[in-house]
């Protein structure tokens, strides 16, 4: 039997991150993964997506540089490089994390965890073998699979999610989306790049509905003009196979349409990952785990962090909590910020987001002023011919207090982060419109929104 001070189940951005902090923290630790290190981020998410939305970013950049006078005859696409591409740089991130557990002496088990009772795990290995292991905490990152929405006929056709598009053989010629949400919208700027007829069915009025409207307005426009169909208000009730493609119903106010495409692909959001906690009486909020602001569930010692218990269903959330939980299971009491979570979206352009939307400020009866500052007078987005996009600021009507920022733009989720500082250290639009920002950058244009938030733009 291996005893422990702290199991960690699960390898992803909660969970090995919570194991390393906790080995520093001086605690033994193992970190039990049935499958690759890295989680659904390292390899079904975040990392091979962005790779290949870097790609997809490579080809739009080549059919606009004949405008600028560079000669581009034709390009030619290799699917499995791009693939192969990505798969590297994946591995190589997943060779790191191998890496850094070691370094921190984090024992590591591959093999899937069941919790039998609070402290003991039973293992089994992949190769058959079983393990027990006994630990004082637990934390449980075991992350979220992508939900299947239960409609007519889905399970006769072929269908995608995020964990399986990327074994594709080729890049379809047609693909439909169910879900205009991140995932959604990610997949359409991607594939569109890539010459891919796509199709984006959106339950809600408007695609990236979590975001500011005139974000998600600005980013139908960029998809529209890669050709991409956008349906919103638009609910698919049935699917079925037609000859070797899928064709899914859609309803929409104006009446029910058929759409068939070589591809479909179901991004209707994520739903925590269960298995092997079933022994545990564990409290649920909805289909979550339950937690309290220690980020312990109802069972003391055991805590959980990221997908598995809902809210921001983000790397960097489940990170931050994984720090958080490893220092709780070393006996500290620390909580979570979460009113400065960056939210970042890599479509083109990007759409980067931290604090309130105008409209939550509103709903919350919070007395706010906004600007908007657009790109088009922005140098730098102009010699980059890259103009789409804005900056919009909510700040507190009377004291100026920073309350949220929605940027759109080239680099924008690269400088979400100085929007977040100002947030957490309640700094101000007074204090942002003094700050000497660098010429010609886009960042600039936070500084001029927070100039025009006073009244006192130069440049707008
Ligand atoms: P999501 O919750 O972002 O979007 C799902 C969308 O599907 C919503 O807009 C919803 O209105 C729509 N929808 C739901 N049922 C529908 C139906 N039957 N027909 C048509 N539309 C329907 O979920 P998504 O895109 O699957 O992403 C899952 C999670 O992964 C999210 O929490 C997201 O934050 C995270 N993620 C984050 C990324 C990033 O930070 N860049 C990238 C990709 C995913």
């Amino acid at each position: 039997m291996n005893a422990y001070d702290v199991a960690v189940i699960g390898g992803g951005p909660g969970g090995y991150v919570a194991a390393i902090r906790a080995a520093k923290l001086g605690l033994s630790v193992v970190l039990i993964e049935g499958s690759e290190l890295g989680g659904t981020c390292l390899n079904r998410g975040c990392i091979p997506t962005k790779t290949l939305l870097n790609a997809a970013g490579m080809v739009e950049t080549v059919r606009k540089a004949v405008e600028w006078g560079i000669g581009s005859d034709s390009i030619t696409l290799e699917w499995s490089q791009m693939v192969a591409k990505q798969e590297k740089v994946v591995a190589t991130l997943r060779g790191g994390i191998a890496g850094l557990l070691k370094a921190n002496k984090v024992s590591h088990i591959r093999g899937w965890a069941k919790v039998v009772s609070a402290g003991v795990i039973e293992v089994s290995g992949t190769m058959g073998a079983e393990t027990k292991v006994t630990s004082s905490k637990i934390i449980l990152a075991n992350g979220s699979k992508p939900f299947v929405p239960p409609i007519e006929g889905l399970e006769d056709v072929t269908y995608h999610t995020s964990d399986t598009i990327f074994d594709l053989d080729r890049i379809p010629n047609s693909l439909t989306i169910i879900g205009g949400g991140v995932i959604g919208v990610e997949f359409a700027a991607m594939f569109s790049a890539l010459g891919t007829k796509v199709t984006v069915i959106e339950a809600a009025g408007r695609i990236v509905p979590m975001e500011d409207e005139a974000a998600s307005r600005e980013l139908a426009k960029a998809l529209k003009k890669r050709n991409v169909t956008l349906l919103t208000g638009a609910k698919v009730t049935a699917a079925q196979p037609e000859a070797e493609r899928a064709a899914v119903k859609v309803e929409q106010a104006g009446g029910t349409s058929v759409i068939a495409s070589d591809i479909l692909l179901v991004a209707v959001g994520r739903q925590p990952n269960l298995s092997g906690l079933d022994a545990l009486p564990l409290a649920m909020d909805g289909r979550f785990v339950q937690v309290n602001e220690h980020l312990e569930t109802s069972i003391p010692n055991i805590y959980a962090v990221g997908d598995l218990i809902g809210g921001w269903q983000l790397a960097h959330v489940a990170s931050a909590e994984g720090l958080v939980a490893a220092a709780n299971a070393s006996g500290r009491q620390e909580k979570i910020d979460y009113k400065v979570v960056p939210r970042c979206i890599y479509t083109h352009p990007e759409i980067a987001s931290v604090g309130l939307t105008e409209a939550e400020a509103r709903d919350r009866g919070l007395q706010v002023k906004v600007e908007i500052y657009s790109l088009q007078g922005n140098g730098k987005a102009l010699s980059m011919d890259e103009t789409g996009g804005f900056v919009k600021l909510v700040a507190d009507e009377k004291y100026g207090e920073i309350i949220g920022v929605t940027m759109v733009g080239p680099h924008v989720t690269e400088m979400i982060t100085t929007a977040s500082a100002f947030i957490h250290l309640e700094g101000t639009v007074h204090e942002w419109a003094n700050l000497i920002h660098p010429h010609p950058t886009v960042s600039e244009s936070l500084n001029e929104a927070a100039n025009g938030w006073l009244g006192l733009s130069v440049n707008h």
